[in-house]
């Protein structure tokens, strides 16, 4: 019965948990990549959290929107981890007894935390609205992944002065793009190209003033909020409708990977997101998508291309962020320089200095004079009759539209330019860039269970080796007035069954190499023998071919015949005999091995 019940306990602290969905998570308890199909959900079913696969062996604690039409990938709308994917193995998010909730990487490392603390009790779960809120059991917050937004906005959620909506870097890669949407120092709500070398702004258009685009600097408090009608308003005046905004529909705001933001509505029937506002209608206007020395220009089909400049060739065929580089070297000597046409194609930024009414060669020499200046753009106005010059040390942003009414002209060696025409036209595939998986290759930590699973451990084997003790006193005595364990009825018992098997170094070791005869049969000769745990055994060398039985090995001491040489010696002691009595009696006769507990 005891051990039926001790059997029972212990099988119950192995039956793993096959519970895949938790509306909250309590102090103590954890979610583990090892079961990604363990997530919080939210009641409504709209949202769930948990670890997502961002790649091969790479997930990152997400909160996504559950498709009812499963034919996309999850919409993920917040990252605790998107810079620092953790390893799918041993990797875990807990909800501390502390109140801190942290997410470690492969049991070893802390890649993100709450950093919050709480004496009372509190739970984690994932509010209708898709806030993931960390809060005690009365409902006060201690943390909500609200206030730390990734690349989306949600309804309801705000955007202040402390926080910014961050791009992806691609459509595949959801680490941190280059793409900003916060509020400037001016009260504007703005979206900035925080890129590889220079950071630009780019919405709204820098080249209006803010009252002319709607906007006021005036209003300090920095907030902006989107509802699930579609209305989005900022404290800066600026406010979007959308087009569907008379309908209560799933919503998001989100800072798209080619840095344009999106107001997306979910359409229920078709299963996919609509887009029903976006803020920047001419995407070349985007700054840093073909990055340095590059031209972005508007094709009719695919929306727009990046090409590199003359001469200029790519950094990173895989990503145009790295834009182009120089294939020849520039000499400061004058004379050594001259300017290709580029017709309609515009450097927004980065000029040594803007000069009015310059003249085409005053520009020129302008240029001429600077070792480092790559350019100049010239620009004439007709209505005001006079010429803008603006020498270029460094090319970004470029774009070529008719609407352009100026001209880049870019230095080159004299040598270069009879040779160089035409622009190297390449097309931004906006919709399949990056799409290889990312790998991890961690080391895991090999065995070092913390406090908790140490204890479980050592009390499972505790349990378990108590368990077998029970269990063979058990069968002992059960089996002690058994008298027919004839060899006849015999099979094999295997030596995992609690049989100990001996080598014959150490049965020549406790027989004193057989030097103590007790007994001799038909079998082979009885030796006594001391384990080396100090039981007193029987150990008997067998005789070739013996199929020697139960009755002959316990009538070894009293028989006297004479055998031929062992050919082969093999025993096995059953280690767990407790009782002298029970063990005497209980002995299988196996193939070549004798067993025999005595005390
Ligand atoms: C969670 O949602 C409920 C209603 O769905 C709301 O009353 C509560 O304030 C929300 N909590 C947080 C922290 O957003
Ligand atoms: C903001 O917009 C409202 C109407 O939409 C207008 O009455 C108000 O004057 C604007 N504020 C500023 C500072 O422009
Ligand atoms: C959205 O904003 C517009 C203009 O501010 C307003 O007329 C409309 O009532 C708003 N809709 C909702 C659902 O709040
Ligand atoms: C500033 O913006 C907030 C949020 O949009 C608004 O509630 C508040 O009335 C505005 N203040 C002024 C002075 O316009
Ligand atoms: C540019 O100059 C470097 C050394 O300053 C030289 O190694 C390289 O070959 C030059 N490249 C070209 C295209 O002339
Ligand atoms: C441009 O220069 C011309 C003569 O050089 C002068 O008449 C004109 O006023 C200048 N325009 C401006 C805007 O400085
Ligand atoms: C994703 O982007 C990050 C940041 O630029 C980069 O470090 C990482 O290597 C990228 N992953 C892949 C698979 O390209
Ligand atoms: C990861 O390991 C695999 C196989 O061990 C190897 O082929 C691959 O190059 C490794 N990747 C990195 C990034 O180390």
């Amino acid at each position: 019965m005891a051990t039926l019940i001790l059997f029972v306990l212990s099988l119950a602290l192995f039956v793993p948990l096959t519970s895949t969905y938790f509306p909250t998570l309590g102090k103590g308890s954890s979610l583990s990549t090892e079961k990604p199909e363990d997530v919080l959900t939210s009641s409504n079913g709209v949202f769930s959290a948990g670890f997502y696969a961002v790649g091969e062996n790479a997930y990152c604690f997400a909160i996504w929107f559950n498709h009812p039409s499963h034919s996309h990938p999850h919409t993920i709308v917040w990252m605790a981890n998107r810079d620092q994917p953790v390893n799918g193995r041993r990797s875990k998010l807990s909800l501390l007894k502390t109140g801190n909730l942290i997410l470690t990487d492969a049991g070893k490392f802390t890649v993100w935390a709450s950093n919050t603390l709480s004496r009372s009790p509190v739970q984690l779960s994932l509010n209708n609205t898709g806030n993931l809120v960390l809060h005690t059991s009365e409902g006060y917050s201690l943390w909500e992944s609200f206030d730390f937004p990734t690349d989306t906005l949600l309804p309801q959620q705000q955007l202040t002065r402390n926080t910014k909506v961050v791009s992806s870097k691609s459509q595949s890669n959801y680490s941190s793009g280059f793409y900003k949407l916060f509020f400037n120092d001016d009260n504007l709500l703005s979206l900035v190209y925080d890129g590889i070398e220079i950071t630009s702004l780019y919405w709204p258009d820098p080249t209006i003033v803010s009252w002319d685009t709607g906007r006021s600097t005036y209003n300090s408090s920095r907030v902006a909020v989107l509802d699930s009608f579609g209305n989005f308003t900022s404290s800066d005046n600026f406010t979007v409708m959308s087009a569907d905004n008379w309908m209560l529909l799933h919503r998001r705001l989100t800072v798209d990977y080619d840095g344009n933001i999106r107001l997306y509505s979910w359409e229920e029937e078709e299963g996919t997101w609509v887009i029903s506002w976006q803020a920047i209608q001419r995407p070349c206007t985007i700054h840093g998508t073909c990055g340095p020395n590059s031209i972005c220009s508007y094709v009719a089909d695919s929306g727009r291309k990046c090409s590199c400049l003359p001469r200029y060739k790519r950094k990173n065929h895989r990503d145009w962020f790295y834009g182009c580089e120089r294939e020849f070297n520039l000499s400061c000597n004058k004379k050594d320089s001259g300017f290709l046409l580029l017709s309609h194609v515009e450097f927004y930024g980065y000029g040594t200095e803007e000069f009015q009414n310059y003249t085409f060669n005053q520009c020129k020499n302008s240029c001429l004079q600077l070792c480092n200046c790559k350019a100049f753009q010239f620009k004439f106005d007709e209505g005001k009759g006079s010429a803008t010059c603006s020498p270029k040390t460094l090319l970004y942003n470029g774009f070529r539209s008719p609407d352009f009414k100026g001209d880049l002209y870019l230095r080159m060696p004299k040598s270069n330019l009879l040779s160089t025409n035409s622009i190297q036209e390449f097309h931004l595939d906006c919709s399949s860039d990056d799409t290889v998986l990312q790998v991890l290759n961690r080391t895991y930590e090999k065995s070092r269970p913390n406090g908790t699973v140490k204890i479980m451990l050592w009390l499972a084997c505790g349990l378990g080796g108590l368990e077998v003790v029970c269990i063979l006193l058990i069968w002992c005595l059960l089996i002690r007035d058994q008298q027919s364990w004839g060899a006849d009825k015999q099979g094999y018992l295997p030596a995992a069954t609690g049989f100990r098997k001996f080598t014959y170094a150490e049965l020549k070791k406790a027989t004193e190499g057989f030097s103590e005869e007790i007994g001799r049969g038909a079998g082979g000769t009885v030796y006594r023998g001391v384990l080396s745990d100090g039981r007193v055994a029987a150990i008997k060398r067998l005789s070739e071919a013996n199929q020697a039985g139960e009755s002959e090995f316990l009538a070894e001491p009293h028989t006297k015949a004479k055998q031929p040489p062992p050919t082969e010696i093999k025993a096995i002691a059953a280690s767990h005999c407790p009782t002298p009595s029970a063990s005497a009696q209980h002995r299988r006769p196996l193939p070549n091995v004798i067993g025999h507990c005595q005390t």
